[in-house]
């Protein structure tokens, strides 16, 4: 058919925000705003977390324009949170000129990046995020959104921040079960592109389970380079670039369903970087001896390295192919060709396994 005619739109503004870094920052929020956005009346999303060990209190709102997730966690991530607080925001008469102010972990930052991307067609928002996985990964790149009753993260936008400010201060109240998960994402990206990170990581082991603010500090610089990369190059998942972020994640999301996310992201992960390593050894891509070095890292770190008693491996295999990242049931996986190094082939950052193979590579991974 032949179009009537055609509607040009001019391309938007390059999107650009500054990150902030630091410890003790969390006070000086305000001045992360960017100039244009410094007028907009702030509105704040947090949780009952946040709140209870004194972080929200620093950000300096009005507790009149603040929503308190309650309880906190995955399970608030939903559209009916998203609606509560679009609801409040409407009913206390914020307008176009609201800043969101996001603090918290990745499922605050989730939801009220959505918020904010929806409210009046959309407002600026600020992540300020405060666990590891927010820190290293969820608070950059934009993507923004909740669950359906069916599936994790089913809707949802690309909704960049106006800025983001990482206060490392906060993670030390974060419990030691969720802050040494979220490591795992930090060795992810080193894994796949910065040996130089994979050492730093190795040789600073102790002081980064210390939390010392120095390491932590270098931690969050490093992570936000690498994935702040990958991201510009690839900011809506067109190329495919954005995909070797999922190094460990195919096996990782299998994991997570398999034990209805008793066993954290970040857990899930370090298990299966393990499998994608025994995997790509299999395939004659990936250096036989970078399955001991990073199990030995991540034993360092205390995270997981084989799966939960009784996950059988064949219907890990059956859970990857029904995952939305399968293409037409192929299961696709993120392969190092050497440490720091992901592997292509002709052009693509994702590859296709043979069910024998994943399933035995899932075995070398078995309690
Ligand atoms: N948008 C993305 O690109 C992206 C990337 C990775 C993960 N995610 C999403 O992130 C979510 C997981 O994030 P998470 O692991 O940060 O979980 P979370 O936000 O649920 O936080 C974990 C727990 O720690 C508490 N908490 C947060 N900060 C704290 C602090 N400083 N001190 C004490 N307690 C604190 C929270 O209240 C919560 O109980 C998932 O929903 C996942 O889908 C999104
Ligand atoms: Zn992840």
């Amino acid at each position: 058919m032949e179009a009537s005619m055609t509607i040009t739109c001019p391309t938007t503004d390059v999107e650009r925000y500054p990150m902030y870094i630091g410890t003790g920052i969390l006070s000086r929020a305000q001045e992360a705003v960017p100039e244009s956005y410094r007028g907009f009346r702030p509105f704040l999303i947090t949780d009952r977390n946040l709140v209870d060990h004194g972080h929200a209190a620093k950000i300096g709102t009005d507790p009149a324009s603040t929503f308190v997730i309650d309880p906190p966690g995955e399970d608030a991530k939903n559209v009916r949170t998203v609606t509560a607080i679009l609801n409040v925001l409407d009913e206390k008469g914020f307008g176009r000129d609201t800043l969101i102010i996001a603090l918290g972990g990745g499922t605050v930052g989730d939801i009220a990046g959505f918020v904010a991307s929806a409210f009046k067609r959309g407002v600026p928002v600020l992540q300020i995020p405060t666990t590891t996985v927010a820190q290293s990964d969820s608070s950059i790149g934009g993507k923004a959104g909740v669950n359906s009753d069916w599936s994790k993260n089913a809707i949802g936008t690309f909704w960049n921040p106006c800025a983001i400010l990482m206060d490392v201060e906060t993670l030390k109240t974060l419990d030691e079960r969720h802050y040494v998960a979220g490591l795992a994402e930090s060795l992810k990206h080193g894994l796949i592109a910065d040996p130089a990170f994979v050492e730093y990581i190795e040789t600073h082991t102790d002081a980064i389970k210390r939390r010392e603010d120095d390491k932590l500090i270098e931690l969050a610089k490093r992570n936000c380079h690498i994935k702040g990369t990958v991201v510009e190059r690839d900011p809506y998942e067109r190329i495919g670039l954005r995909f070797i972020l999922n190094f460990g994640h195919t096996i990782g999301h299998a994991i997570e369903t398999a034990t209805t996310f008793r066993t954290l992201h970040g857990e899930s992960i370090a298990i299966g970087m393990l499998g994608a390593l025994h995997l790509g050894a299999a395939m004659n891509i990936t250096p036989v001896d970078l399955f001991g070095h990073t199990e030995t890292i991540l034993r360092g770190l205390a995270l997981p390295v084989r799966l939960p008693e009784g996950i059988d491996p064949a219907r890990l295999a059956e859970l990857m192919r029904r995952d939305k990242k399968a293409k037409e049931g192929r299961v696709r996986f993120v392969f190092l060709s050497e440490i720091g190094r992901v592997y292509v082939k002709n052009s693509d950052f994702a590859h296709t396994a043979n069910r024998e193979m994943i399933i035995d590579a899932c075995r070398a991974i078995q309690a």
